[in-house]
């Protein structure tokens, strides 16, 4: 088929925040979208399967600011670094077509222009954010938000305050965004209709700030310096630029917008059936075809988050199970629409029940069987007609069917569960027939051919439309089975394995777990994991109080390490030569040989104390002293901005 006639589908999951490390409920929208998109290709169908990193804002800023290192290097981290977010993606087998992250320079320079034009529309426009201010985390809140009258994130007080900021006219569409959650299809599960009406739009859409002063983290609003975009305005538009709107990073745009479906999760129903569309229609452009708003993994009865100390590592879990017992177990035990409640029980439930028991069992021994009765090879001449196996025929024959239905409706729980039903069928097929009784008696050799022909029929069947949730076990089964056509059209056909298609068996796919041992041992390592971390080291004791002119007394000088090596017969020295501005090179000898190699300082730039006596150690001259904080067993030289020139006077 010509690309251009091909049915198109773009897809997307909602940017995840790098502000922490990504758990499973994370791993859950994910893992949906991949077996959507899976399925789709799957179909012949062009799929863009888009997913990133939503990086900028204030929680980034701070938790950069509490780490020591700057934003960027903050989001790089745990974005790209080891069990990143790429990382998990790679781990947990997800086939994005393409990755956004709004620090890209191509997105960022996109929200600036989207920014302007929406400004010379006329849709965002200058005010005052008035509200109840924390200084200390430099939050604005609304009375209701309070806890307690004060501030839900410090508990301190709060005071009222404004500041200048930029608005966008979202009241202007309030009618049409009303009309367009109305329009069937639009925002699904539909009881998330009547909760975005009643909460928001019955009570008055408000316009909505667009714009932040309090702090820096954030696309710069270029023609106002000091404001910087609201985060979701640039989070939303990820979903277009990562097209090539705005610019020509990309050129799909035309081709793929508007999505076929974002799938977000519940909490944020609200920012993309109502800002979202609102933001396009001031644009001009056309609207999402549908939001799916899907519920949360809770554990314990509660969100997961790291606050709580409650998040379920994908990692531990990938590494025990594998990563298709953790992909089907997902979508299969909770409906997508609503809460699921996680438990290691359900997980080993499922993986026992469907994976060990009923899947794996059924390939095991319709392949050990073909294996030992036909040598792995089915005789083409003495395959008996199929008139006495209708009802398992029928089934997987309609399988195909059915379970698109489902997926269809974005209800992968019962896509699988029609799968489960034909394979339950299939194993009560193998105990109704009795092949290790056929196989005692030469005549029977036809019917026992056809009961297994029709065994592995089923397998090819039921695997096939496994492929988008397990691709791995799927492809698996299918080289056990010698299937070599796993193309759509030949899921919905019984009768396109090759009568004498080469058969293997193999291992266990899925090994029985133990569940009482499991658990205890899952037990001890969650323990382990909520051990409180080593205390730190102690504070230093305060030392008394002095008057400025005391401290006054002090010269501290911006220096420059200009060669730097060890002190010969010491093991504690290392001497420096340092610019210190006055065009003569100042020695200064420090204790801290066994924090650094000398070579790594060489072109540093230090404070050093310089009017100290000078005194001699190791027989060797000291003018001064290099100021560097210690803790415990650590030690930090301290290290200025290089631009800061050398002889510059600390005050
Ligand atoms: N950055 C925004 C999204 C911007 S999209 C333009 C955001 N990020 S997030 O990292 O906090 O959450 C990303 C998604 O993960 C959300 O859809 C959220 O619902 C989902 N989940 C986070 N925890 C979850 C569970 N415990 N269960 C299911 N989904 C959960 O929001």
């Amino acid at each position: 088929m010509c690309e251009h006639c091909k049915e198109k589908f773009y897809i997307t999951t909602p940017i995840y925040y790098p502000s922490s490390r990504l758990h499973i409920g994370h791993a859950y929208c994910t893992v949906a979208t991949d077996v959507m998109a899976r399925y789709k290709r799957m179909q012949g169908a062009d799929v863009i399967f888009l997913t990133g990193t939503d990086e900028h804002g204030q929680k980034i800023e701070t938790k950069a600011r509490e780490a020591g290192v700057t934003p960027q290097q903050f989001v790089d981290e745990i974005v790209e670094g080891p069990k990143g977010v790429k990382d998990l993606w790679k781990l947990m087998n997800i086939s994005y077509d393409r990755f956004i992250r709004t620090t890209d320079d191509y997105h960022v320079a996109a929200i600036q222009k989207i920014f302007k034009a929406m400004y010379d529309k006329g849709d965002i426009y200058k005010g005052y954010y008035e509200g109840l201010y924390c200084t200390p985390c430099e939050s604005f809140w609304t009375e209701s938000q309070l806890v307690d009258g004060k501030c839900p994130d410090c508990g301190r007080e709060v005071q009222p305050a404004r500041e200048e900021a930029y608005f966008f006219r979202l009241s202007k569409y309030a009618d049409r965004i009303q009309a367009l959650l109305e329009t069937p299809g639009f925002l699904e599960p539909a009881s998330r209709v009547n909760e975005m009406i009643n909460n928001f739009i019955k009570p008055g859409l408000e316009d909505l700030c667009v714009s932040r002063t309090s702090f820096t983290w954030g696309v710069p609003v270029d023609f106002d310096p000091g404001h910087v975009v609201y985060v979701w305005v640039d989070a939303l538009f990820n979903y277009t630029t990562a097209l090539g709107y705005m610019n020509d990073r990309y050129d799909d745009f035309d081709r793929f917008w508007p999505a076929d479906v974002h799938f977000i999760g519940k909490e944020i129903v609200r920012f993309h059936s109502i800002i979202w569309p609102a933001f396009l229609m001031s644009m001009d452009l056309p609207l999402p075809k549908k939001i799916f708003g899907h519920g949360w993994l809770l554990l314990d009865g509660g969100k997961m988050s790291k606050s709580k100390g409650n998040v379920v590592d994908p990692y531990l879990l990938s590494e025990r199970y594998g990563v298709d017992a953790l992909r089907f177990f997902l979508l299969r035990t909770f409906p997508f629409g609503t809460d699921g409640n996680f438990s290691n029980e359900a997980l080993i439930n499922c993986i026992n029940v469907d994976l060990a028991n009923d899947l794996g069992n059924l390939v095991s021994r319709t392949t050990a069987m073909v294996q030992k009765y036909f040598g792995g090879q089915l005789p083409l001449e003495q395959l008996e007609d199929e008139q006495k196996d209708d009802e398992l025929i029928t089934m997987a024959c309609e399988l195909c069917h059915l379970y698109r239905e489902q997926m269809e409706k974005y209800a992968f729980q019962n896509a699988l569960a029609e799968i489960f039903k034909v394979i339950g069928r299939a194993n009560k097929y193998i105990d109704e027939n009795e092949p290790w009784k056929l196989a005692k008696n030469e005549e029977n050799k036809p019917r026992l051919a056809r009961v297994m022909y029709n065994l592995l029929e089923t397998v090819r069947i039921c695997a096939g439309l496994l492929t988008p949730f397990m691709p791995a076990t799927a492809d698996e089964i299918m080289v056990r089975i010698g299937a070599d056509d796993r193309s759509w059209e030949s899921m919905a056909f019984f009768g396109t394995l090759p009568r004498d298609a080469k058969v293997q068996s193999g291992p266990a796919l899925f090994p029985r777990i133990d569940a009482a041992k499991e658990l205890e041992e899952l037990d001890k390592l969650r323990a382990e994991a909520q051990k409180p971390a080593p205390e730190a080291d102690p504070l230093p004791e305060p030392l008394p109080e002095i008057a400025f002119d005391e401290f006054a007394k002090v010269e501290m000088t911006v220096v420059k390490v200009l060669a730097c090596e060890k002190v010969k017969k010491s093991e504690k020295l290392l001497k420096f030569q340092l610019d210190d501005g006055t065009g003569t090179p100042r020695q200064i000898l420090s204790g801290i040989a066994k924090y650094y190699e000398p070579e790594t300082l060489v072109g540093k730039t230090l404070v050093a104390v310089t009017n100290l006596a000078p005194r001699k150690m190791m027989g060797q001259l000291s003018c001064g002293m290099l100021l560097s904080a210690e803790r415990g067993d650590k030690l930090h030289l301290l290290m200025l901005d290089d631009a800061i020139p050398a002889g510059s006077r600390l005050c």
